[in-house]
């Protein structure tokens, strides 16, 4: 894969693949600026060395944007724009869409050092239905194409998988950082390495449970997923039995490997507010009328203690119901368990897992926070990504 600093960029229109889909909270402004800062070097690079900067990127999905009742105006990459402005303390140009005529006529007449923002790449059906005519429209705006959207990369859209056959293209900063630390984790770890996987969705997980149960000395597992993988195993009884897809991926896991660790104990209660009342149980002996919210005490002496002697530690998914104390006690007690190892390499990512993060005020404690939710598990699910792919 070719990276920026193998591009003469002088003079030259660089179309710049950004992972802008940050959050908005209800009154549309953003909440977490994260990923827009981490786009900030490549970008900076590019401006130092005089050329052409043309950002694009998506901003939600087109499903969410029908079904929410908003007007799609409110999914504008606009209040990024300004956001940008602030962070990079220059002059962005935002222009209303991302081809056609009008903005093809606009890159031709951009001076050296200046900065463009598109608008919307979803905003156009093409570039989720990977439309090469989409795909080419674009190309007509640059003369070389950057990717610096890894959180996109396990995408197959226009702008990922497409753009980069018809531009010089290669990756930008944050892409060549994500790669070469996720690489890091599969290849060449430093050991003991500590898997700690949480999380709702177990169908988005069983393989990268499996590809974690080989790769790591230590695979902590809690949040929901902890619960479904407890069902299958036949610790938990008289639940409702996961989907097929599930339980063959459960299965191909080696339950019995001793780098397992299941939650020992749970915290339970009848109602997710926990008001009615909260108890410690064994997983087996949380009752059919409660929910187990979180990990307990037990499991999280446990889980610290291999924690403590990890070299690397990656961490992907909540322990427990974060959104609602006490029930984010496991998750933010093994923060601070995996902060106070101050000899390990600490690699964090997923939407969930970061916001639970800021709130407990440990983001920056970590030594690479990945922008990556889905494009990170897909990576270290060992799974080549779509967009890495199409640079190579
Ligand atoms: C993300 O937020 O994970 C990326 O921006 C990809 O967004 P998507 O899941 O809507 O494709």
């Amino acid at each position: 894969m070719k990276t920026l600093k193998d591009f003469k960029v002088k003079n030259k229109r660089v179309l710049v693949r950004c992972d802008f889909n940050v959050p908005f909270d209800e009154k549309g402004n953003i909440e977490d600026d994260f990923r827009i800062e981490k786009a900030i070097p490549t970008i900076e690079y590019l401006v130092k060395n005089k050329a052409k900067v043309i950002l694009i990127s998506h901003l939600g999905r087109l499903k969410e944007m029908k079904s929410s009742g908003c007007e799609v105006k409110s999914y504008s990459l606009r209040p990024v724009a300004l956001r940008l402005e602030k962070l990079l303390g220059r002059r962005i140009e935002f222009l209303e869409d991302c081809i056609g005529e009008r903005i093809e006529k606009r890159t031709k007449e951009m001076k050296q050092g200046e900065i463009f923002l598109l608008e919307n790449l979803r905003f156009h059906k093409g570039e989720k239905e990977n439309d090469p005519k989409f795909a080419k429209e674009l190309a007509k705006l640059g003369d070389i194409y950057i990717n610096n959207a890894f959180g996109a990369c396990h995408r197959v859209h226009a702008s990922i998988t497409d753009l980069p056959q018809y531009l010089p293209s290669g990756g930008g900063f944050l892409l060549e950082k994500e790669v070469k630390v996720l690489l890091s984790v599969l290849e060449n770890p430093w050991r003991p390495l500590v898997a700690v996987i949480g999380g709702v969705k177990l169908e988005s997980k069983t393989k990268l449970l499996k590809e974690l149960l080989e790769k790591a000395d230590h695979l902590l597992i809690g949040g929901k997923i902890a619960n479904t993988v407890l069902i299958v195993k036949g610790i938990i009884v008289d639940r409702p039995w996961p989907s097929e897809k599930v339980v063959e991926g459960i299965k191909e896991l080696n339950l019995t490997s001793t780098k397992l660790h299941l939650p020992l104990d749970a915290i339970a209660s009848p109602d997710r507010t926990g008001k009615i009342y909260i108890r410690q149980s064994a997983p087996a002996k949380v009752r059919k009328d409660e929910e187990f919210l979180d990990i307990g005490p037990e499991t999280i002496k446990i889980f610290s203690k291999i924690i403590k002697e990890a070299k690397m530690i990656v961490w992907a998914g909540p322990l427990g119901y974060f959104e609602q104390p006490p029930f984010d006690k496991g998750s933010k007690e093994i923060a601070e368990a995996i902060v106070r190892n101050y000899k390990a390499y600490k690699i964090v990512g997923g939407g969930d897992t970061l916001f639970a993060l800021s709130q407990f005020g440990l983001r920056d404690k970590f030594d690479h926070v990945s922008t990556g939710g889905g494009a990170m598990l897909s990576f270290l699910s060992g799974e080549g990504l779509p967009g890495l792919k199409a640079l190579e």
